[in-house]
């Protein structure tokens, strides 16, 4: 199979001009002509920047006239789409590039398919939070089955960006801030999105994004500098990219930011000697939007000419919207600057995915009938309703919780009422008129609940708040950031809760009444004011189609929640950038002045990575950790629910290399187990963790073991654990 597509690659290539092997590493935007001239990307700008709101984006998309610039896909000029859709108008397309260009070389049709298509999964962070593999991939066959449906082939996903700083926006894309949970993340979706066989026309091929560091960048603000040691690079930034290229995954998107000086899109350390000599990456690259053009605009190149001439050679294989390629390679070819050597071999890289995919064998994905009855289908739904029910975190309960039906209860808040802020900041496509807000949800269950909405052009509206509180004991506020609030080019330096939103909750206590917030966010926000002050906060994050549903669920505990925080929730913004796996200090805190802390904030995070309530309780004991004659760690626990509920409970395992050549984090996660206890019941659960996983680089750059010291820490947070050391 290998070598016939390797032949087929060779045989097509050998018949191309060098205008066609051009057009191969170009990705045209659709223009939008009509409503008014701009790309496609740029609405999207609009749309995720919140110009526009996702109704006025499908009204522009309905009424605007789209130039597909079909005369460039005749003449072999055009590779690859981002952004179209529907079944009819990409096969009309694709009829064009097979029927009536000169070489027949079927298009490529990519989008952001990031969540979910038209029905919506939860966001990636809070999915992550589920620390369910089945579930994560399940969530992105769906996805690619309702996508691919609609004509598309290729998603711009997972994003497996490990990120640290809630400041940062597109914290929200991603599976948080551990590299082994990422990892796990990054395997499960490219599974999910790819399948066993990537030529499956009702799956997607996955692309791996940002490579690299993109979310390390500088104060959390988007697109900014990152720099950091080879040693960070390798042990937190790259794994999940390695453990995706190990997993199939076909395509990388290098990230926007330059890494130690050097944009990422023409940086030849990442994208040759790690991904494709390392890594043995044999896929395609595609550029970040526009990101080859912004390699002038860093300053780390004079034109546009030089940007397509450094990105081409680097390795970096198709040009996503800049038009730096199509403008600039016939010109370097002709002038020498860039070998055919080069260029043939990025061509090759493209061809051989479109062979991979099937499109030579079969272009036509799909058709009108199965667009039909694919989009939407309600049969989607429970698994859009399981992953948003194990996505939710339990971050404080009084005892307020679960609710009783016959409670007399009122609901509060703009958020709970709004069907389209369910679904995230990342899901163009997604349809929020078909999702169930937070009020419906609950409703469904109990419909007597009083609802005010008690917000109005960011001012409390009193009134509402008097007779709310006049009716009710206890007032679920739903409440937290907008969807534009974060995703891309949404980052924020103050992470409090709006203003109005936590205005609303200090109205209703001032009333004496007893609160629950349900939080509707797409970042850790920092709730210290709340956990002080209210009754029960329910991280709900935004979950999508089956949200309200699911929060109701979990509000009348008719579901356990289950769901265990991926990322740190710092106690203030002055503590970002936080995260549980740091060095070890030479001065941790402590008692004297001179050791690592503020003097006006505390240095432990609000609520630490790994933790979520539940409305049972769990006792861990009976902590063994052995070496065994391979020099792998088997680690044994018992872990019993001693509550009145069965629930799920995430056992995760972390460990800590006590002295090493190179100072190591306090600890890391190193395996994890999803596993439902009855009430009462008590289960053994045990993990195989090996030798090779416990290994770092060191100061030359080589990945070692070392003997000595292990300590092995077993819990249901990385802050409550049972410990125990070990010698290896
Ligand atoms: C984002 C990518 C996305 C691309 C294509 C960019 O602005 O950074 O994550 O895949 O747009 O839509």
């Amino acid at each position: 199979m290998k070598n016939n597509i390797d032949k087929r690659v060779e045989e097509l290539l050998s018949k191309m001009t060098i205008e066609e092997k051009i057009g191969q590493l170009h990705q045209s935007g659709v223009s939008i002509v009509g409503a008014f001239e701009v790309s496609f990307e740029e609405l999207i700008n609009m749309l995720t920047d919140g110009r526009i709101t996702p109704k006025e984006f499908e009204e522009y998309m309905s009424n605007a006239e789209e130039d597909f610039h079909e005369d460039d896909i005749r003449a072999g000029r055009i590779s690859s789409f981002n952004g179209v859709h529907g079944a009819e108008k990409v096969n009309r397309l694709q009829k064009i590039a097979v029927e009536e260009s000169r070489l027949g070389i079927p298009l490529l049709i990519g989008a952001d398919i990031i969540h979910g298509c038209k029905t919506t999964f939860p966001i990636p962070l809070a999915e992550s939070c589920s620390w369910d593999e089945k579930l994560w991939e399940k969530t992105s066959e769906i996805a690619a089955d309702e996508a691919s449906s609609l004509g598309i082939a290729w998603t711009f996903a997972p994003m497996i960006d490990i990120a640290r700083d809630p400041r940062w926006g597109r914290i929200s894309e991603g599976a948080g801030e551990d590299p082994y949970l990422v990892s796990k993340f990054a395997v499960a979706k490219v599974k999910g999105f790819q399948g066993e066989d990537v030529s499956d026309p009702n799956r997607l091929l996955a692309c791996a994004k940002h490579f690299v560091a993109y979310g390390a960048c500088e104060g959390g603000r988007d697109y900014n500098t990152t720099d950091m040691s080879k040693q960070r690079l390798h042990e937190v930034y790259l794994p999940p990219f390695k453990a995706a290229v190990k997993a199939g995954c076909q395509t990388i998107m290098p990230a926007f930011n330059d890494l130690n000086g050097v944009p990422c899109s023409m940086n030849n350390y990442l994208l040759k000697d790690v991904l494709r000599n390392e890594y043995k990456f044999d896929g395609m690259l595609i550029s970040d939007a526009n990101a080859i053009h912004e390699c002038v605009i860093h300053g780390a190149v004079e034109n546009r000419k030089e940007a397509a001439l450094k990105s081409l050679s680097a390795g970096l294989d198709m040009d996503m919207t800049s038009n730096c390629y199509i403008e600039n390679v016939k010109k370097l070819t002709e002038n020498g600057d860039l070998s055919i050597e080069d260029l043939d071999t990025a061509v090759k890289n493209v061809l051989r995915v479109k062979f991979r995919k099937g499109l030579f064998d079969n272009p036509y994905i799909t058709d009108s009938n199965r667009e039909k009855e694919t989009v939407s289908n309600a049969k989607f739904r429970p698994l859009a309703k399981e992953s948003a029910l194990n996505s939710i975190v339990l971050l404080k309960n009084d005892g307020i919780l679960p609710l009783k039906r016959d409670m007399k209860i009122g609901v509060v808040g703009n958020l709970a009422d709004d069907k389209w802020e369910t679904i995230g900041a990342w899901a163009i496509m997604a349809d929020g008129d078909n999702c169930i807000s937070v009020l419906e949800g609950i409703k469904n269950y109990k419909n007597d609940v009083s609802y005010e909405k008690c917000i109005e052009k960011d001012k409390i509206n009193e009134e509402e708040v008097d007779k709310i509180c006049s009716e009710n004991d206890i007032i679920i506020a739903v409440v937290g950031e907008g969807r534009d609030m974060t995703g891309e080019a949404s980052s924020k330096a103050d992470i409090t809760m709006p203003k109005v939103q936590q205005d609303l909750v200090k109205s209703i206590l001032n009333r004496g009444k007893r609160v629950i917030i349900v939080l509707m966010n797409g970042r850790p926000l920092d709730l210290s004011w709340e956990d002080k002050n209210v009754n029960a906060i329910v991280e709900a994050w935004q979950l999508g189609t089956e949200m309200g549903n699911a929060v109701s669920d979990v509000l009348f505990g008719e579901f356990n929640p289950c769901g265990k925080l991926t990322t740190t929730f710092p106690y203030n913004v002055g503590q970002c950038p936080i995260y549980y796996n740091h060095p070890s200090t030479g001065r941790p805190a402590g008692k004297s002045k001179f050791t690592s802390k503020y003097l006006d904030m505390p240095v432990e995070p609000l609520y630490p990575f790994g933790y979520g309530l539940s409305y049972t309780t769990f006792k861990y004991n009976d902590l063994r950790a052995v070496f065994n004659n391979s020099g792998d760690l088997e680690v044994s626990i018992k872990v019993k629910n001693t509550g009145n509920m069965d629930g799920n409970e995430v056992v995760q395992v972390y460990v800590q290399d006590m002295v090493a050549s190179r100072v190591r984090p306090v600890k890391e996660l190193k395996s994890f187990k999803k596993v439902f206890i009855k009430s009462g019941e008590e289960m053994d659960i045990s993990f195989l963790i090996k030798n090779d996983d416990l290994g770092y680089y060191n100061e030359e750059m080589n990945y070692i073991t070392e003997k000595g010291t292990f300590k092995v820490f077993v819990g249901g947070s990385s802050k409550e654990v049972l410990d125990t050391e070990v010698e290896l």
